[in-house]
């Protein structure tokens, strides 16, 4: 996998893995600006490109766009966080703010620590110490389910689908905490509000399986499913929750270019129409640089780099930690960039 990871990375810039997916040329954009205006970060190589008339403008844009939602209070806060296993060191003093609307992406080499994070997050692990806090929460310390009904939804790197179980029942049971009626009103399912109750539940998840373009396989027992299908079914699941922030654990991973670019148009929708803030996790350099707003980076646990594509592709510590290009003459500071 890391493999492939490098290959992407030093293709990058000549590829565009998706095509007709609307981010591309604003990020593409953004790109420009940076170089442009010289905000790239020590460590870029060649000249930088120059600007095509009326890129410029759209370059604004984009900087504008991320600007305005930067400047929102943060939904997501990472503390100093730092989390530690016996001896080993998954995370140290980890700190970084998701805002409203953004789709942020962790990327780093193997063991870097970026599912620890996401399981700090969702409240599967709890920082050895820091905090995190969600829409201006302290949830450090909250189990999963509470996270989950704050609005935290996730998919996971491993798939965690019930295979036994049809998809539908699948995507139904992501919904389950958000059921009002227990046992004993269910009971008395005619009377007591619990009839409307299953069938708003039913109709929501309908929607959720039209959007992902699954209702052909809405009665399949999902263990039957090819792998990019069962991805897609994880992914309907966790959006079933209608959470306000998702994580996303390698979605694209082991899936071929057409399902990578349904699954990069499913998430840009996700984020755009249905205004979910999207921090996703993913191998595919591609990927994560056409379609993020702003990347961190991890290394051995530790944050090396953040800010929007472009710039994290001109950071030397990046580079040295993907290409094991020398870094000599990087700014030695933690923070390299916006
Ligand atoms: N439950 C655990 N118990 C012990 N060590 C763990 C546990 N979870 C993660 N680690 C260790 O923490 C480090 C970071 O692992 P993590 O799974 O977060 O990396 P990752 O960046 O997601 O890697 P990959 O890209 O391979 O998925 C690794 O050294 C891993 O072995
Ligand atoms: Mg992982």
């Amino acid at each position: 996998m890391l493999c492939n990871t490098l290959t992407l990375f030093r293709e990058f810039g000549t590829q565009i893995l998706i095509n007709g997916v609307g981010r591309i040329s604003a990020i593409a954009g953004a790109k420009q600006k940076d170089t442009d205006t010289g905000n790239a970060e020590s460590g870029s190589l060649g000249e930088p490109p120059r600007l095509r008339t009326g890129e410029a403008s759209k370059a604004a844009q984009v900087r504008e766009d991320i600007d305005a939602m930067t400047s929102h209070d943060p939904i997501l806060q990472i503390s100093d966080v730092s989390l530690v296993f016996g001896g080993v060191r998954a995370l140290t003093e980890v700190n970084f703010a998701v805002h409203p609307g953004e789709l942020f992406s962790i990327i780093g080499p193997n063991g870097a620590g970026k599912t620890s994070m996401l399981n700090c997050i969702s409240g599967r692990y709890h920082p050895t110490s820091g905090s995190v806090h969600f829409k201006g929460q302290d949830v450090t310390g909250l189990k999963p389910n509470d996270r989950a009904e704050l609005g935290i939804g996730r998919t996971f790197q491993n798939l965690a689908l019930f295979g036994h179980m049809s998809v539908l029942d699948n995507i139904m049971v992501g919904r389950h905490h958000l059921l009002k009626n227990n046992f004993l009103t269910g009971a008395l399912y005619w009377f007591s509000g619990a009839q409307k109750e299953e069938l708003e539940h039913r109709r929501f998840c309908e929607d959720v399986i039209d959007f992902l373009e699954i209702s052909h396989i809405r009665k399949a027992t999902a263990g039957t499913l090819s792998y990019g299908l069962r991805k897609r079914v994880e992914l309907a699941r966790a959006v079933a929750l209608r959470p306000d922030l998702i994580l996303l654990d390698e979605p694209m991973a082991g899936m071929n270019l057409e399902e990578k670019e349904d699954m990069a148009r499913f998430i840009i929708d996700l984020n755009e129409e249905w205004g979910m803030t999207v921090v996703m996790i993913e191998h595919d350099m591609g990927v994560v640089m056409d379609i993020s707003n702003r990347v961190m980076v991890l290394d051995f646990g530790r944050k090396i780099a953040e800010g929007t594509p472009d710039q994290v592709m001109a950071n030397a510590h990046v580079r040295k930690a993907y290409l094991g290009e020398d870094s000599d003459g990087a700014d030695d500071t933690d923070e390299k960039v916006a």
